[in-house]
C-alpha cells in the first residue's frame, strides 16, 4: 500500500530528511513519469547506472507519437546527475546525444513500444574509484538524479523537478570508454536559482489511493478547448486527494 519513505542520507558533514512517495517499489514524482529504479538513497557503481522510467503513467498514458491535440502528453525528460556536495552536474540526457553516447538523446524515442524506458548512461571518469571518497576533491559521493519533465496534464502544461537521490559510492573500473566529466558538466547553480518548489505546481502523483485522472483521447480535445483553463486547474486540485 501507499507510503511516505523517509530517506536519510548521511553525507560527510550533512544529513538529509527527505520525503518521498514509494509504493510497491515505484516512486511517484510531481508528473506523467514513474521510477521504478532505482529507489532512493541507493548506493551505486558498476560499468553504468540504469535509471528505470514509466513513461506511461503505470497505463493511464499512450506511447508517443501522442494523437494531435491530446492534453495530456509527455513534451520531453532532462536528466542531470547533481551534488551540492560535489559541485558537479552532469548532463545524463538533454534530448540531444553528444559523441558515444557520453550524454544521451530524447529517452522518450528509445524502446519504442515500452512503457519502461531503460536510460543507461556510462558513468564518467571523475566517478571511477571504490568505495566513499577519500580526498576532498573526489567526485564521488552523493547526488541527485534530477528528472525534469515538461509535460501537459489535462490541458494544463507544466515543468517540474524531480531530485531522486543516490550516492556513487559502490565500485566504478577505470576505463578508456569512460567520458570526461568535464564535457558533461554544466554550471552548478544554487537551490535559489533551481527554486524547485516554485517550479512544482503539483504534487506527487498516481500513487495507489491518489485520484489524479489523465485525460488523453485525442477526441477530448476539441472539447478541452471549450473548457475554460481554470475548470482544468480545479479538475487537477479535487483529484490529487490522497487516500492514506
Ligand atoms: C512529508 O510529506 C507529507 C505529505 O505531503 C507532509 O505532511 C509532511 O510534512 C512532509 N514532511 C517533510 C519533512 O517534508
Ligand atoms: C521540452 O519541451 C518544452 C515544451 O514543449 C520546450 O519548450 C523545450 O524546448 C523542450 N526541451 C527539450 C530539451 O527538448
Ligand atoms: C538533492 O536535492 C535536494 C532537494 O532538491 C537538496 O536539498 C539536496 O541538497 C541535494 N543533494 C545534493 C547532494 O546535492
Ligand atoms: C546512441 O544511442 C542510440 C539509442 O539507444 C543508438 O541508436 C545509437 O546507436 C547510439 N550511438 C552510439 C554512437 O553509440
Ligand atoms: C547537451 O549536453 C551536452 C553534454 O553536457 C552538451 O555538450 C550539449 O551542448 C547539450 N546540448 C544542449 C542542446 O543543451
Ligand atoms: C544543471 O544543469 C542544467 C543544464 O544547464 C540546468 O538546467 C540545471 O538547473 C542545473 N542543476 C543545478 C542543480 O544547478
Amino acid at each position: 500500500m501507499f507510503f511516505r519513505l523517509w530517506a536519510l542520507l548521511c553525507a560527510a558533514q550533512t544529513t538529509l530528511a527527505l520525503n518521498f512517495t514509494v509504493s510497491g517499489g515505484q516512486v511517484f514524482t510531481p508528473g506523467l513519469v514513474v521510477v521504478d529504479a532505482p529507489q532512493p538513497g541507493t548506493p551505486l557503481g558498476g560499468d553504468i547506472i540504469e535509471v528505470a522510467l514509466d513513461v506511461s503513467t503505470n497505463g493511464r498514458l499512450p506511447l508517443p507519437p501522442y494523437a494531435e491535440g491530446s492534453p495530456s502528453q509527455i513534451h520531453n525528460v532532462t536528466i542531470f546527475l547533481y551534488s551540492y556536495a560535489t559541485g558537479k552536474n552532469l548532463t545524463i540526457t538533454n534530448g540531444t546525444a553528444s559523441a558515444n553516447n557520453a550524454s544521451l538523446g530524447d529517452i522518450m524515442f528509445q524502446e519504442p513500444g515500452s512503457t519502461v524506458k531503460h536510460v543507461k548512461w556510462t558513468w564518467p571518469d571523475c566517478l571511477v574509484g571504490d568505495g566513499q571518497p577519500t580526498e576532498v576533491d573526489s567526485a564521488r559521493g552523493v547526488y541527485n538524479i534530477s528528472i525534469r519533465q515538461n509535460f501537459r496534464l489535462n490541458g494544463n502544461d507544466h515543468y517540474t523537478i524531480f531530485d531522486l537521490p543516490i550516492s556513487v559510492t559502490n565500485r566504478i573500473d577505470a576505463s578508456d570508454e569512460r567520458p570526461s566529466c568535464d564535457a558533461l558538466n554544466n554550471p552548478l547553480l544554487t537551490p535559489d536559482q533551481v527554486d524547485v518548489m516554485g517550479a512544482n505546481d503539483l504534487p506527487d502523483m498516481f500513487a495507489p489511493g491518489d485520484a489524479t485522472t489523465v485525460q488523453t483521447s485525442g477526441a477530448g480535445a476539441g472539447a478541452l478547448s471549450r473548457r475554460s483553463g481554470a475548470s482544468w486547474v480545479s479538475l487537477v486540485g479535487v483529484a490529487v486527494a490522497i487516500i492514506l
